[in-house]
């Protein structure tokens, strides 16, 4: 079986480790291609895109791909709502408005299981402010943290233009690449991939002297110190939300073993059941 992991996380290169020794199957992880120096996955990497729904079509199709795992990170919701499109059934629109339309099972669509770690929940002492978006985290953040303070924003290098404009507080950038977006007046960029401890995080916050923590709804063991370090100082947490998916989605599971059992049983001719 030729399966297709849309990938970028820690999961989908948990899950190619796997499949590359499970018999039969032949892998390819996709990468965007947004960091400069990714962590690669075991066995075939393809690495910039597939030129929208079309394109990702046409990649299944010329490459013989017979089940695709969305293995993204959750805020990627372009790529998640181009992986339904594109597996649907033929006929049913090159764009994901048009072809969530189809019936996903139909002749000719391609099965497609989805990886997503569950998110965050909120534990005793946690202060968490939830938001829709950055816009709305960089408001509430600017409500909770008083003027001369620091802000540590873990959202990534893009969408920084919300909190540019706050000339008042101090604000600690962590990313993996440099941010390409304008960014505050009073800022200080630090560029680490983790893995990070609770006492490491805990340290980065009382040097810049942080009183608010602004963080995605990313969920997983990787990231997670932070929200351990923010509990344990007593800071208040801006938790962003997951996007809303535009349309269906597809079966999920939450970890890898899940879907390597669902991946096994289409090999074995049944159907990619979703989890009870
Ligand atoms: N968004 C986050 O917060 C975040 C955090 C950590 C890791 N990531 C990872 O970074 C990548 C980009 O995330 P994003 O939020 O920019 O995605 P996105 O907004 O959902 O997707 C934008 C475009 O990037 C390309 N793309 C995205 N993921 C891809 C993949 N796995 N393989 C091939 N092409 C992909 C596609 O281009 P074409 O239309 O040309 O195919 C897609 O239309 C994803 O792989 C994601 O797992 C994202």
């Amino acid at each position: 079986m030729r399966v297709l992991i849309l990938g970028g996380t820690r999961e989908a290169r948990d899950l190619a480790a796997a499949l590359v020794d499970e018999p039969g199957v032949t892998v390819t992880t996709s990468l965007a291609g947004r960091v400069r120096d990714p962590a690669l996955p075991a066995g075939e990497t393809v690495i910039g895109g597939f030129g929208g729904v079309a394109g990702l079509r046409a990649f299944l199709r010329a490459r013989g791909i017979e089940a695709v795992v969305d293995a993204t990170h959750p805020f990627a919701a372009t790529m998640s709502a181009h992986a339904v499109a594109a597996c649907a059934p033929p006929g049913h629109g090159d764009d994901p408005a048009g072809a969530l339309a189809g019936d996903p099972a139909g002749p000719g669509s391609v099965p497609l299981l989805q990886l997503t770690r569950p998110g965050w929940t909120p534990g005793p002492g946690d202060d968490w402010h939830r938001a829709r978006d950055l816009p709305a985290a960089a408001d509430r953040a600017r409500a909770l943290c008083p003027p001369g303070r620091g802000v540590f924003v873990t959202t990534g290098r893009r969408q920084l233009a919300p909190f540019a404009t706050d000339r008042d507080r101090h604000y600690l950038i962590r990313a993996v690449d440099p941010p390409t977006d304008v960014l505050p007046p009073r800022h200080t960029v630090v560029l680490d991939r983790g893995p990070y401890t609770v006492d490491g995080e805990t340290r980065l916050l009382r040097a810049h002297d942080v009183r608010v923590l602004v963080t995605k709804d990313s969920g997983g063991a990787l990231t997670v110190a932070k929200l351990d370090a923010a509990r344990t100082l007593g800071l208040p947490v801006v938790m962003v939300d997951r996007p809303a998916a535009t349309g269906p989605v597809p079966p999920t599971w939450p970890d890898v073993a899940g879907v390597l059992a669902a991946l096994r049983g289409l090999a074995a001719g049944g159907q990619a059941a979703p989890p009870a």
